[in-house]
């Protein structure tokens, strides 16, 4: 009996690994896909120290320790930054950007302390996808798992032998489609050859110097540039292109999305007494409404309260006089319990993942205003799934958004295309949140997943495409043509020597 009760106590003990997580991009939607996972990690009896930009602050995860970043917040410069869709300026603001969020995040006395102190230990540690804080695994000497709420970069898909392509796995910035014009083409393969040379001849260099900087003490400098033990990337079938990957790369499509819950009171009454339909507008957390150009605010304004809908708008500006009786705003709303309420029929927003994902597994069809970076890709995917309209801001009146969200409304086709895709995206072996927690306890199990290593993430970009065979081979051609043209060469003046004798000798004769 006490044996049993030893062991017991001893398992117990065991099971519970320290885990530490990095999360460092203001942004609440990349948030609500990591919460999850360290929330049911803490909840399985592991000890979880994050630090993050946005806490939790529940009491009664006992086992969750949390350092407030929050201070990284700084919603408008980020966002008129972020407002291009030119790709190399994009890609190097982002660079820097992110290079300015980590060494903000080091500077923090508690993430100082806990870096700082050698007695402290993690058993596995994860982060936002992003080189700089693969680190955090080298400084504690645990395997490193990265987890981001988009696609990842063409550097960490590389770096762990996923293939990448201009034309078939397109960036977040460009294009996706199964027919890219030849120019297209020719652009991304030069967007490509430029963000490797970016990532090899400026990134690494500058990714070093700022590890060692602030990681000096523990170890000189910083070589496993952008590579994790596991990598969880929010990639579903619908939005990326289907992309080979190797075993250390889970999908996690639609972490966040959560069974429904009952509305508050006062919303289900609203609701369920709109018995005509019910629009919800958002425009994210990121796109604030009361931050768009005034003739954009009008045009919405006209259109919504000409709508025979009720419309619960998602508005953190001052009251509006102008508006009809049907519009009701707040400055939040529980966007995944109210898209679930049958009286929605549509969606209007930005065009972000995650409210995409949130809207196809309620089945219910959107307008997309598409504002900033891969917002304009994901709608037009929408679009092109007959699940959206696409209405671009710049353009819109307020006769063509009263009209968008009429359509997707009342027309059936876009409802029953959504439902189609529901089905899909339900059918899987396991939720993805079962899946990421299984992968991480793996990684802690395991120490690490050396065994799962594909070739190819250790190969130096000549030889994965050959060209070290492409140029042996054409070497062995060109010396064999060359001895071939040389002898010929030989036996043709042996020839004509030859007949030219016998020539002079017959003449002679
Ligand atoms: C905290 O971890 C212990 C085991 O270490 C577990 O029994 C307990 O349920 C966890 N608490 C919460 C609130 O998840
Ligand atoms: C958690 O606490 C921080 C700091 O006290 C606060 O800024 C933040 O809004 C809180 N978050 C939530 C979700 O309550
Ligand atoms: C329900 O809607 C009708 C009009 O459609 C309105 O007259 C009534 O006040 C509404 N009731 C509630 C409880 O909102
Ligand atoms: C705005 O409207 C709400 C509800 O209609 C009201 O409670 C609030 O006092 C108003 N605020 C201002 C600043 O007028
Ligand atoms: C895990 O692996 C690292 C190196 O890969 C090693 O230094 C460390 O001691 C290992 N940890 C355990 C608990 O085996």
């Amino acid at each position: 009996m006490l044996f049993w009760i030893i062991l017991l106590l001893a398992s117990s003990l065991t099971s519970g690994a320290r885990i530490l997580g990095v999360f460092n991009i203001p942004s609440y939607s990349h948030h609500v896909v990591y919460a999850p996972l360290y929330k049911e990690l803490s909840r399985r009896g592991h000890e979880v120290v994050v630090i993050t930009t946005n806490p939790l602050n529940d009491s009664s995860l006992t086992n969750l320790t949390e350092i407030d970043i929050s201070y990284l917040y700084r919603p408008v410069a980020v966002l008129t930054k972020l407002q291009t869709d030119k790709y190399m300026e994009f890609i190097t603001t982002m660079f820097a950007y992110g290079i300015s969020l980590f060494e903000e995040v080091m500077v923090n006395e508690e993430v100082k302390k806990l870096v700082d102190n050698p007695k402290e230990h993690f058993d596995l540690v994860i982060v936002e996808d992003q080189p700089l804080l693969y680190s955090f695994g080298k400084r504690f000497n645990a395997p490193v798992i990265g987890i981001l709420s988009v696609d990842t970069t063409m550097s960490t898909h590389s770096s762990l032998g996923n293939p990448i392509h201009p034309a078939l796995y397109t960036d977040c910035l460009m294009d996706y489609s199964e027919k890219l014009s030849i120019w297209k083409k020719i652009r991304y393969t030069f967007n490509t050859i430029w963000f490797k040379l970016l990532e090899n001849f400026i990134a690494k260099p500058a990714v070093n110097q700022v590890v060692t900087k602030y990681f000096g003490k523990h170890f000189k400098s910083f070589h496993d540039f952008g590579k994790p033990s596991m990598l969880m990337i929010s990639v579903n079938p619908f939005f990326h292109p289907n992309r080979p990957l190797t075993p250390q790369t889970i999908p996690i499509p639609f972490m966040h999305v959560k069974q429904p819950k009952p509305l508050p009171k006062d919303l289900a009454i609203i609701l369920d007494n709109s018995t005509q339909g019910a629009i919800y507008l958002s425009l994210g957390s990121n796109v604030k409404s009361a931050h768009l150009p005034a003739h954009l605010q009008k045009a919405i304004i006209g259109a919504i309260s000409e709508l025979p809908y009720t419309v619960l708008w998602k508005w953190e500006g001052k009251n509006i006089s102008s508006l009809g009786k049907n519009v009701i705003t707040r400055k939040w709303f529980p966007q995944q319990d109210l898209l679930a309420h049958p009286n929605i029929k549509a969606f209007v927003f930005q065009g972000g993942l995650q409210s995409s994902e949130e809207a196809i597994l309620r089945g219910k069809p959107m307008v997309g205003l598409p504002f900033i970076s891969e917002q304009h890709r994901n709608v037009k995917i929408l679009e092109s799934l007959g699940i959206a309209i696409e209405i671009e801001p710049l353009a819109m009146t307020k006769d063509s958004l009263k009209h968008a969200i009429i359509e997707v409304a009342e027309n059936q086709k876009y409802t029953q295309k959504i439902q189609k895709l529901k089905f899909i995206a339900e059918d899987e072996p396991m939720s993805s949140l079962d899946k990421a927690v299984y992968w991480s306890e793996y990684v802690i199990r395991h120490n690490g997943t050396e065994h799962l290593k594909s070739l190819a993430a250790d190969m130096p970009l000549y030889e994965y495409l050959l060209l070290d065979v492409i140029l042996v081979v054409s070497m062995c051609l060109a010396l064999g043509g060359f001895l071939t043209y040389k002898i010929l060469k030989l036996l043709y003046r042996k020839i004509i020597s030859l007949y030219l004798n016998n020539v002079n000798k017959i003449k002679i004769s």
